[in-house]
């Protein structure tokens, strides 16, 4: 143990490289559609080239539609031989199994939204953008910002496209106005829907949807069941500035500050780093546009890396998940940690500067302020650089549980988890190496699938071996935040992150709104064409569900365990009960030396 630690400090040196290092290019992510001739016979992944299930996905083939016309024959064809299909985005980057067709494995269609990625129409008096659902977030802010147009809120990601991160209900940190969710903004839809029945000599048809059409309330957050989002029109705001300060304090009492807040900073979050007692509050405020600062959020962690690092980085967790070293992460987490805070965590003062982070306010056009992703950009450089999660490198490999907890009860929660935190010191610093507890505020919604109260949704993204039914370090305590935040607190799981286990039960936390939205499926495709397995599974539809039982099936989410077996008692972890929430079961190790 001892001599391992001394190792650390090294290598904790080295780490420093990845996270100060300034990409000039990078390679960006690879395909995650692929076939072994032509558009046929192919593989679907997601960006992390795996799903929770480990399954590969198989399809039978693939189409590019370049516009509304093109998609409409694709639906069209498939809907009348009934072949099941599902859209899939440029980089795809939902964790669950969402961009897999149902039915037989290999029959399916998957239609990329790939070519799908224009702007239609601007109105500029209304402030409104119609755009195709296959841009991306990056190049829809771009666009916006050339007419002087903000896209209020957003996920802070820019790799992901219009269509998905509606479909999931993605959204960035505000409970102001409507809130965070993107979808929230979203005035106008159009849909290309599957027919049973020939129209116009097409087995699809095209919906629009106006403002008020309460079908919207259904399509915003619709998990890509209803059929393929065409067109998406939003409402944007006039161009505005952002003040961002990082505020650094001890943990104490955190929980009871966080509602107010929220209330009080419009696009503010929290980031807990449960080991290190610390909280960052970023206080993150509009300014009006004539505020001097030309910043911009260049976030660290969504930089290309250097890959070789990567893998050294990946290296180092598995040794101490391999010698149960909890306190190593701690050593790793706290370095990293320190270095991200010291350099305003990528965020840049003047980005054309050597110096590139001054100090505290950053202030910078919205449009360059509310996501970032420059991992994306440039020339493929051979993988010499990558996104830190790319799958072509043995790089960062990662699970994330992010559900949304009522604020009424996020007080209660973070006590208990501050509880299990005290018993188990060292047991958290995992999570430190992937952002701690990352906290955002999201408003109530009207669409179905939206959140039902104004919410705290935290994301706690940890080590996944890369070997299926592996234990992991500490996975008891984390298990029981997850059953905790999912059953006692009733959070709801993020559509588009979360093991098997996070929907246990999600379908019944949204009542009537969850029978409004399969009544809608019912109507848009009474054929079930765009629904899985999985989705059928998640909204508790012809018989699915979540769970996998199995060996070890605890161990990867797949199931909770309810017997030893679905643990890993060869290796001496065992189905026990949660120490704080004692209705949680978990695996937890149990020394027998
Ligand atoms: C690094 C990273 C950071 C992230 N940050 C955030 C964040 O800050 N906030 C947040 O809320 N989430 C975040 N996410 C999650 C992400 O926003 C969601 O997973 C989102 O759904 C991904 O969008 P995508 O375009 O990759 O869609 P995909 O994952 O490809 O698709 C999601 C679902 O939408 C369907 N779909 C896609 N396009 C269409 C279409 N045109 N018509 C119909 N259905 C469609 C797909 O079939 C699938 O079911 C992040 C993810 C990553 C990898
Ligand atoms: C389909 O692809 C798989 C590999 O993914 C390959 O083994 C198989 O031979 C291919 N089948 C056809 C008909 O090309
Ligand atoms: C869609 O693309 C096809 C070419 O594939 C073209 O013939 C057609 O005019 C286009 N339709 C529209 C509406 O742009
Ligand atoms: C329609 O489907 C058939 C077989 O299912 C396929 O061969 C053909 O290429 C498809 N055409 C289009 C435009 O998708
Ligand atoms: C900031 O936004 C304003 C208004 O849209 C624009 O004129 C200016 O060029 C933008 N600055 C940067 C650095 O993008
Ligand atoms: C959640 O909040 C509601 C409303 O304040 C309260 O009635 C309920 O007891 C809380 N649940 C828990 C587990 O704290
Ligand atoms: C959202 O919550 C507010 C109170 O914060 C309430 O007035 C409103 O009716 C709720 N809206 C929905 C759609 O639940």
């Amino acid at each position: 143990m001892v001599a391992l630690s001394c190792m650390v400090a090294p290598m904790a040196v080295a780490l420093l490289a990845i996270w100060t290092h300034i990409g000039v290019s990078a390679s960006p992510p690879g395909p995650v559609i692929k076939c072994t001739s032509g558009n046929s016979n192919c593989t679907v992944t997601n960006g992390y080239g795996s799903f929770p299930d480990w399954t590969t996905c198989q399809v039978a083939s693939v189409a590019y539609p370049a516009n509304e016309s093109e998609l409409l024959v694709v639906v069209s064809n498939a809907s009348m031989n009934k072949q099941k299909m599902k859209a899939v985005s440029v980089y795809s980057h939902s964790i669950p199994k969402l961009s897999c067709p149902g039915g037989p494995s290999g029959a399916g269609l998957a239609i990329s939204t790939m070519r799908l990625n224009h702007v239609v129409s601007v109105d500029s008096t209304l402030m409104r953008m119609t755009v195709e659902s296959g841009i991306t977030l990056r190049a829809l802010i771009d666009a916006a910002a050339q007419i002087d147009l903000a896209v209020p809120p957003s996920p802070y990601w820019l790799g992901v496209t219009l269509g998905g991160l509606i479909s999931t209900g993605s959204h960035g940190s505000s409970l102001f106005g409507k809130g965070s969710a993107v979808h929230e903004y979203v005035v106008g839809m159009r849909l290309v829907v599957p027919s049973n029945e020939s129209i116009n000599g097409y087995y699809a048809r095209i919906v629009d949807l106006g403002e008020d059409d309460p079908d919207l309330l259904a399509a915003k957050v619709s998990l890509g069941v209803l059929g393929v989002i065409s067109q998406v029109t939003l409402q944007l705001q006039p161009m505005f500035k952002r003040s961002i300060t990082n505020r650094v304090l001890a943990d104490t009492a955190f929980e009871s500050t966080i509602a107010t807040f929220g209330a009080t900073t419009e696009f503010g979050d929290l980031t807990w780093y449960p080991s290190q007692a610390r909280v960052v509050y970023r206080d993150d405020v509009r300014v009006p546009i004539s505020t001097v600062g030309n910043g911009e959020n260049d976030f660290t962690g969504f930089r290309s890396q250097l890959s070789l690092l990567i893998v050294a980085t990946r290296g180092i967790e598995e040794v101490f998940e391999a010698t149960q070293h909890s306190y190593g992460k701690c050593v790793q987490s706290r370095v990293q940690v320190t270095t991200l805070l010291e350099t305003g965590m990528g965020l840049k003062n003047s980005p054309r500067s050597i110096l590139e982070f001054t100090g505290y306010p950053v202030i910078g056009n919205h449009s360059k302020m509310q996501a970032a992703g420059s991992c994306l950009n440039g020339g493929d450089d051979g993988l010499f650089t990558a996104c830190g999660w790319d799958p072509r490198i043995q790089g960062l490999f990662f699970q994330q549980m992010t559900f949304s907890i009522p604020l009424t009860n996020v007080t209660n929660f973070f006590t208990d988890v501050k509880e299990l935190r005290d018993m188990y010191p060292t047991a958290l610093c995992g999570t430190e190496l992937y952002s701690g507890f990352l906290m955002r505020f999201v408003r109530n919604s009207t669409a179905y699938l939206g959140k039902v109260d104004d919410s705290l949704d935290i994301d706690i993204t940890y080590y996944r071996s890369r070997t299926p039914a592996t234990p992991r370090l500490n996975e008891d305590v984390l298990e029981e935040i997850e059953q905790m935040a999912l059953f006692k607190y009733n959070g709801l799981p993020h559509w588009g992150k979360n093991r098997n286990i996070g929907f246990l039960g999600a379908r019944a936390k949204y009542g009537s709104k969850g029978d409004m939205f399969v009544a809608a499926m019912a109507r848009y495709d009474p054929d079930g064409l765009f629904s899985s397995e999985w989705t059928d599974g998640i909204l508790g539809l012809r018989g699915a569900t979540v769970v996998i039982e199995s060996k070890g099936c605890a161990l990867d989410g797949l199931c909770v365990c309810s017997l030893d077996e679905h643990c890993a008692p060869d290796e001496g972890y065992y189905c026990q009960p949660g120490v704080v929430y004692t209705e949680a079961r978990v695996c937890r190790r149990i020394n027998v030396s």
